[in-house]
């Protein structure tokens, strides 16, 4: 673990205070000395704005609270003191798409009392990075015996100019799965964050939070104008927060950058979370896995048990003998268990069992037969959304996953209300989810939730936290119009910006030639091979059905491709049109790229010089052959060979929905 900590003095606060009855007003700018935020209390409110060089992004906009019996935490303060600090240090991720991340900020913690009636306490911390803003609300500990009930967050977020925002709607039955649509922050729905916003300003915006831990999640809606306001994700009962004696809100972050692809490396996020607080991490492990899974979505398996149960003694065993021969080392298995039936999708209190096998599934002789020939399973617990039924069984299901030497789970949550009640983003879900993820912890177990709450970086903290879905994956293909070839040219920009998902590519069976009549991936399948490389993910499924793998060239690539880097760098992007990402191995001294493209073909020109300066590589080359489309031949991928240096460029030639995969080999 690295850590070069440096506190020094707040030389670059600048305090000056007008007349001291209406406004005090207090700055605080990034390192770089562009990001700027103003804090001031204007009447006895508390107002930020921030700006970036000479451009204003955001004008003074409200803080506070409203909390039960229309009482208002924000409207009476003083201002008792304030801190400066700053730090830059240097810490290492236990796995990720960058091996070490610098968090260097400056910050301003700003000590606020009523003045009259109850003369509660409350602090503003605000924090100024080259690459963003963030602040969070702190009401410490000062005797207040009853509970707390948070009714409201007065936080808005006046933003002085529109833009075009990429957004997905916030109170939806599917959670996080929709497409995102792209409007004039003034004509939004209430949606969830990440909201990336391209602005009139020429700037590249992102808003989101950061360590959401025990609270609702924000969701923001607009009010008037350009202003956004923060939404609370409200239990059933309507209250959106219940804690007692004290509380500490996620931060509220915008990252800011020149243009949208700079977001993407952007570790704001992370660095606002706390140190990894999982002592020995050596068991934490990233890795590949194949499934059966995608059948079951093409309709060749079913989840439940009959002649096509997927989840077969034999079929297991089957699918074991091609994670062997591809030479991939887990396997997921869904619908082992009992409890499946034919309706398990609706919303309903299913009754999963997570410790029976089905009748036709021995969990210890496949797993025995995995381990004999090195293949690994991934644990499954579908909840069905039923989370007292699964509180229940939790010990005793990790318990017999480590008996049987199970080191991985994917758990999923099916069902638009946990417990058909409360929403998966609500303060009920986002404590259940870390509930779960702590007790994973506890038995040595690395997770990833489908249906999860969103991504704010708690990965940083508990580095268990493999990987999520919370977004419209490949699946989506499978049994419905499926996602338009923009999709994997939007999350880049949006989904991805709070963390790794299980997006489930490598599907070189795009045409989906076994599965329903006119359901298929809208991609080519070089594509689907840059698809691994631009969505990052410490556990990557390659989710077609093995067997299409079997004496593929191409499935090389899906072979060779890491799933941990030591570096990330976006060459370029253009949200819902194109990227192309490079990623540098964390073993070896190899690069990756992954480039893809929306429904047009295009060609693009990228330089090498991402490549050390002394060295040759040979770049192995897949890429959509020539005439290939979606439309057009798409599972036509042509591989070759080419020597290259740092000084070469090349011509990315992307047919439409087309992409290409580069693995750069330093000789
Ligand atoms: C939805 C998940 O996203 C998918 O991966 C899984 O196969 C099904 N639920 C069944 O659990």
């Amino acid at each position: 673990m690295i850590s070069r900590l440096i506190l020094v003095p707040a030389l670059f606060l600048s305090i000056f205070s007008c007349d001291q009855e209406t406004a005090q007003v207090h700055e605080l700018s990034s390192p770089d000395g562009q990001n700027k935020i103003k804090f001031e209390l204007t009447n006895n409110s508390p107002r930020y704005s921030v700006s970036r060089g000479e451009t204003e992004i955001i004008t003074p906009s409200e803080m506070g609270f409203v909390l039960k019996d229309n009482d208002t935490l924000g409207n009476n303060f003083e201002i008792t003191g304030v801190e400066e600090t700053s730090k830059d240090e240097t810490w290492e991720q236990v796995w990720g798409e960058k091996a070490e991340i610098r968090n260097h900020y400056n910050e301003l913690l700003v000590n606020l009392q009523e003045k009259s009636g109850k003369q509660r306490k409350l602090q503003v911390q605000f924090r100024a990075f080259d690459d963003g803003i963030a602040f969070r609300y702190i009401f410490p500990e000062q005797g207040i015996k009853d509970s707390i009930f948070i009714m409201d967050e007065l936080t808005t977020f006046n933003l002085k100019d529109d833009g075009k925002t990429w957004w997905i709607p916030a109170y939806h039955e599917q959670r996080y799965e929709n497409l995102y649509e792209a409007s004039p922050v003034s004509t939004l729905d209430t949606v969830h964050t990440p909201l990336t916003i391209e602005s009139d300003s020429g700037l590249a915006l992102s808003f989101h939070e950061a360590n959401l831990t025990d609270f609702a999640s924000m969701t923001l809606f607009p009010t008037s104008g350009t202003e956004l306001k923060a939404d609370l994700v409200p239990w059933s009962d309507g209250v959106k927060v219940r804690t007692t004696g004290s509380f500490t809100t996620p931060w509220r972050t915008l990252q800011i950058a020149k243009e949208p692809k700079d977001l993407i490396t952007s570790y704001l996020i992370l660095n606002l979370n706390e140190p990894n607080k999982i002592e020995d991490s050596s068991w934490i492990e990233p890795y590949k896995y194949i499934g059966i899974w995608w059948g079951m979505h093409i309709g060749k398996y079913t989840f439940w048990e009959g002649p096509d149960h997927g989840a077969s003694t034999k079929n297991a065993k089957e699918h074991i003998d091609y994670a062997r021969q591809l030479g991939i080392d887990n396997l997921l298995i869904e619908g082992w268990n009992k409890g499946w039936t034919p309706q398990w999708y609706e919303n309903h209190m299913h009754q999963f069992n997570f410790t029976k096998s089905t009748d036709d599934f021995d969990l210890e002789s496949v797993t025995e037969y995995g381990a004999k020939n090195g293949v690994r399973l991934v644990g499954y617990h579908e909840t069905g959304s039923n989370i007292d039924n699964y509180l229940k069984q939790v010990d005793s299901a990790f318990a017999l996953y480590n008996k049987v030497g199970v080191r991985s789970v994917k758990i999923g949550h099916v069902g638009s209300m946990l417990n058909m009640k409360e929403w998966h983003h609500g303060q009920y879900g986002v404590n259940y989810f870390r509930y779960i993820l702590k007790k994973a912890a506890e038995y040595n177990l690395t997770v990833y939730f489908h249906e999860p709450i969103k991504d704010t970086g708690e990965r940083r903290t508990y580095p268990n936290m493999m990987a999520r879905e919370g977004g419209r994956g490949i699946e989506y293909n499978a049994w419905s119009e499926g996602n338009p070839p923009s999709h994997t040219a939007i999350l880049p920009f949006t989904r991805f910006l709070a963390g790794p998902m299980d997006f489930t590519a490598g599907i070189l069976d795009v045409e989906n030639k076994q599965g329903y009549p006119g359901r298929r991936v809208h991609s080519t399948s070089a594509k689907q091979l840059a698809l691994l490389v631009v969505v990052f993910s410490p556990v990557q499924m390659l989710a077609d059905l093995p067997e299409n793998y079997v004496g593929k060239p191409e499935f090389k690539f899906l072979k060779d491709v890491p799933v941990n880097w030591q570096d990330t760098e976006v060459l370029n992007g253009s949200i819902g049109e194109y990227i192309t990402i490079v990623r540098k191995d964390i073993d070896s001294d190899d690069w990756y790229l992954g480039s893809l493209s929306n429904e047009e073909a295009r060609d693009l020109e990228i330089a090498l010089d991402f490549l050390d300066a002394d060295a040759t590589y040979e770049a192995e080359i897949y890429a959509d052959a020539e005439g290939t489309g979606m439309k057009n031949n798409p599972t036509k991928v042509e591989i070759s060979t080419k020597k290259v240096t740092s000084k070469d460029k090349l011509t990315l030639e992307l047919g439409e929905s087309g992409g290409a995969a580069i693995r750069f080999r330093k000789l």
